[in-house]
């Protein structure tokens, strides 16, 4: 996948803010309709199943509701699942650019997996919608009846390979993405196959599971009663079997699921905790405890207008789980996002050079005479301390120096601390070689 290396550009500071901003709204997209298109694929394979061994309609007809829910239309799988699934792959590709993380390539197949899986779930949907048509049919000739019983088989056939699919496409979804906020791991996970060991993942997979169960019975229940004031044509049975099968699931898996946004927060690397990450993950545990208020509410007295609630608090859960996941990868690609914002500012000065559009970029000598020298000497100390004092603890450290540079910490009690003097990055690089030459010259 080099070549979305390739076409990836070096991004200004700006454009990387801008960059995290679009890839929340994409998760704010993909992720309630990956997480329900997988539940309702999950309960409809698994209603359909005990339907037809038991022989109960009712069943039969909620593991049709299910998808019709999620897939109206064939469409709308691709408008909010394929194309922000590639929107989200072009957005790791420009953060993650020219960094050794294997993060793209990952979610690159995760994206064709997820084509694939788009492709059977709308051939799920239209044959479900096709035997729930034939099946209204009442007194159906042979043909009928064979016609019926292929739409059957390619239901079922599409339903499996559409759930396989999605499983591995939401795998790989996880794993790439965190890896990309695991700096750590960039250089030493080289194939997705390490990263079958890795905890991490495998707690955000169960987390995704759950979600996914929650948001689908939710949703069922929210487009059974609630979405335009609620289905005309139901009967009691049907409006009970319906009570019966998903608000159980989506109460246990709500409950579960505190475990595992802590679980998560402890897996995370320190440089990926943020303020942020600890409220969205308070906020995450207070919409569940809400969400499944309103749904014990539903079990034990049932009233349509909770199925709204549940639903919409729910979505509130969902939302801070993206804060919560897209906070942790500007915390820990913060490094990384400097290191292109600098190459950036590199590329756009040569750039200008390049047109003769001189940028007045001075030396570092030039530098020190406008910028420091008011304050500092090389022999004695001013204002500031005398290079020559402080300067051995760099030397071997060039990066320090210039992160120094270009935000000053307090360092010394006996001076007042350093006022930032509004360096360009390339402007610190120059002038942090300088002083260190000249230091080094005036030792020998
Ligand atoms: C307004 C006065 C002032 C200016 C201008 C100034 N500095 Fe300083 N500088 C200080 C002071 C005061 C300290 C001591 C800070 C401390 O110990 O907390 C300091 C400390 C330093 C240190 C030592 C940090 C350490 O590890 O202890 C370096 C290196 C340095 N300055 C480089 C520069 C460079 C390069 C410039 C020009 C771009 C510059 N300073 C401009 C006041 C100044």
């Amino acid at each position: 996948m080099d070549f979305l290396k390739q076409i990836a550009l070096p991004q200004s500071e700006a454009q990387i803010g801008v960059l995290h901003f679009v890839l929340n709204v994409i998760y704010l997209i993909l992720l309630p309709f990956i997480s329900y298109l997988f539940g309702a694929l999950v309960l409809s394979l698994y209603t359909n199943r005990r339907g037809r061994i038991s022989g109960g309609q009712y069943d039969l007809r909620f593991s049709e509701e299910v998808i019709t829910h999620i897939l109206p239309t064939k469409n709308i799988v691709v408008l909010f699942g394929v194309v922000p699934f590639m929107a989200l792959v072009f957005a790791y590709a420009q953060l993650l650019q020219s960094s050794a993380a294997i993060s793209v390539s990952i979610l690159t197949w995760g994206a064709i997996l997820f084509a694939a899986a788009a492709a059977f779930a709308s051939s799920y949907q239209s044959s479900t919608k096709l035997s729930g048509v034939l099946n209204s049919i009442s007194k159906p000739n042979d043909e009928i009846e064979t016609y019926r019983s292929a739409m059957i088989e390619t239901r079922q056939t599409s339903g499996k390979y559409a759930l396989i699919f999605l499983s591995f496409a939401v795998y790989f979804l996880i794993a790439g993405t965190s890896l990309a906020s695991q700096p750590d791991q960039w250089l030493t996970v080289s194939s997705i196959v390490q990263l079958f060991l890795s905890l991490e993942v495998w707690v955000k997979v169960v987390q995704f599971l759950l979600l996914s169960l929650t948001i689908a019975s939710l949703g069922t229940v929210y487009f059974t009663y609630s979405w335009q004031g609620g289905k005309k044509n139901i009967d009691n049975g049907y409006s009970n079997h319906v009570k019966k099968t998903a608000l159980p699931i989506g109460l246990l898996s709500l409950l579960a699921q505190p475990v595992f946004v802590v679980l998560s927060i402890v897996l995370l690397p320190v440089s990926a905790l943020s303020g942020l990450v600890f409220l969205s993950a308070f906020f995450i545990i207070f919409f569940v405890f809400i969400t499944s208020h309103f749904v014990y509410g539903m079990i034990k007295e049932f009233k349509n207008g909770y199925a709204g609630n549940a639903f919409y608090s729910f979505f509130l859960v969902l939302l801070f789980i993206v804060v919560q996941t897209t906070s942790s990868l500007s915390s820990s690609t913060q490094k990384h996002s400097a290191l292109v914002a600098y190459h950036y500012d590199k590329v756009h000065e040569e750039l200008l050079a390049m047109m003769g559009i001189g940028v007045v970029s001075m030396t570092g000598e030039e530098i020190f005479g406008a910028k420091c020298s008011a304050c500092h000497e090389f022999g004695a100390k001013k204002v500031g301390p005398a290079y020559k004092e402080v300067l051995p603890k760099y030397e071997n450290d060039r990066a320090k120096l210039l992160s120094f540079v270009l935000n000053p910490q307090k360092m010394d009690p006996a001076f007042p601390p350093m006022p930032n003097q509004g360096l360009k990055p390339a402007e610190a690089d120059s002038i942090s070689a300088y002083i260190m030459l000249m230091y080094k010259q005036a030792q020998k």
